[in-house]
């Protein structure tokens, strides 16, 4: 046991970043264009970069839920269905419900946490418009081009909640590239973060050229007084972009720092005991965002969290997630008897080990030496739920 305590997630900004965003925001101040400004236009340009999409079209909006209900509003899903892994944020659902769209919540794959080729299938109902594909965790499914294939075939647009995913790659493809759209977020946990912000990534100009008219009020033009769209006041201020800029500088150095942290991992748990990892399937290149780990059956989490944060200073970071949104209260009239297992038990079952994109060795250390400590334990079946 050390003395210090291990933080499930840490926001960084060396004082070098925090000094070129202080400049920034001197300049914006200075100039007065505090929204729509030369800022945004530079995060937009440098985010499609970063994501080798230097011709595909971004779209800064004030964060990643906005991002999702802009692209479902644009694709136009009011009164259709839109389908849903039951795995994931309850944004996801949210943008579309506010969208005017009906969620159907879809079974995954254990994996990789996301869709596959039959749970998409099996969820597909005449009525859908849409598809989102969630990226948990950072992770990008090998079967991404056979759901986008699928979704062709029924004529549904697929696109992709990339929250988690910022830089992760799929055959050297970032996300971003598999669906029409991707909706990125950058809350503060989140491998680039702007305060509180979102970016649209999209390969169709008219796509783009509705999600700027409804980020700004659904106005024809910034100058006009005309609203075409039920847009609403989904605008990334320029503050929070040159925050974003900056962030961004960092991605790759953070990327690679997590996928170090989580190698260091994968090699300490690779004998199968208390732990399993999620393993990032051939090909993928994840940005461990999350690093995610199985619990054997019958282990009871919250006790479990609780001691390793008593005893070994260390805390887990919050799951992806505990509860799928078909048992969600506010959200369960959309899933009448609906029963997901793999959700279910996926959502019941995992944690996410602490992993930060400045972690230090002897962080990884306390962490793998309390797990050592409760997989023991747990032989004793200390946490056992039954
Ligand atoms: C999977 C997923 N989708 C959407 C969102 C929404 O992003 P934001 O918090 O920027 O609105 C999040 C965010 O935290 C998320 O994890």
């Amino acid at each position: 046991m050390t003395g210090r305590t291990v933080q499930p997630a840490r926001i960084v900004f060396p004082p070098e970043d925090r000094e070129q965003v202080a400049i920034a925001v001197t300049d914006i101040l200075t100039s007065g264009i505090l929204t729509l400004g030369p800022y945004t236009e530079r995060f937009e340009h440098e985010f499609a970069t970063a994501h080798a999409s230097p011709g595909a079209h971004a779209v800064a909006t004030s964060s990643g839920t906005a991002a999702l209900e802009i692209l479902l509003r644009a694709i136009g899903v009011a009164g259709k269905d839109v389908i849903i892994p039951s795995n994931t944020f309850y944004a996801t659902a949210a943008a579309a419900i506010f969208a005017g769209a009906r969620p159907v919540f879809a079974d995954v794959d254990p994996a990789t946490f996301a869709l596959n080729p039959t749970t998409l299938a099996d969820a597909l109902t005449p009525n859908a418009a849409a598809v989102v594909l969630v990226h948990i965790g950072g992770l990008i499914t090998p079967h991404a081009d056979e759901l986008r294939r699928l979704c062709d075939s029924r004529g549904v647009v697929l696109i992709e909640d990339a929250a988690h995913a910022h830089g992760a790659t799929f055959d050297g493809r970032h996300a971003g590239s598999f669906g029409a759209a991707a909706a990125f977020s950058f809350y503060p946990t989140k491998v680039v973060t702007s305060g509180e912000g979102g970016m649209i990534l999209t390969g169709s100009k008219e796509i783009a050229d509705e999600a700027r008219i409804y980020r700004d009020q659904g106005k024809g033009s910034f100058g006009s007084n005309h609203h075409i769209r039920l847009g609403y006041a989904w605008r990334l201020s320029e503050l929070h972009a040159a925050t974003g800029l900056v962030h961004l500088g960092r991605m790759e150095q953070s990327i690679t720092r997590r996928r170090e942290v989580a190698g260091r991992y994968d090699a300490a748990l690779a004998d199968g005991g208390f732990l399993r990892p999620l393993p990032e399937p051939a090909g993928s290149r994840g940005n461990y965002y999350k690093y995610i780990a199985m619990l054997p059956p019958g282990i009871d989490r919250a006790r479990l969290k609780q001691e390793l944060a008593a005893e070994h200073q260390v805390r887990l970071a919050g799951e992806v997630y505990d509860l799928p949104l078909h048992r969600q209260p506010v959200l369960a009239q959309y899933a009448p008897g609906h029963d997901l297992p793999v959700a279910e038990e996926i959502c019941a079952r995992h944690v996410c080990l602490p992993i930060h994109s400045d972690m230090y060795d002897e962080e990884v250390q306390q962490v793998l030496a309390a797990i050592a400590s409760v997989s023991a334990t747990t032989r004793e079946t200390k946490f056992a739920t039954d």
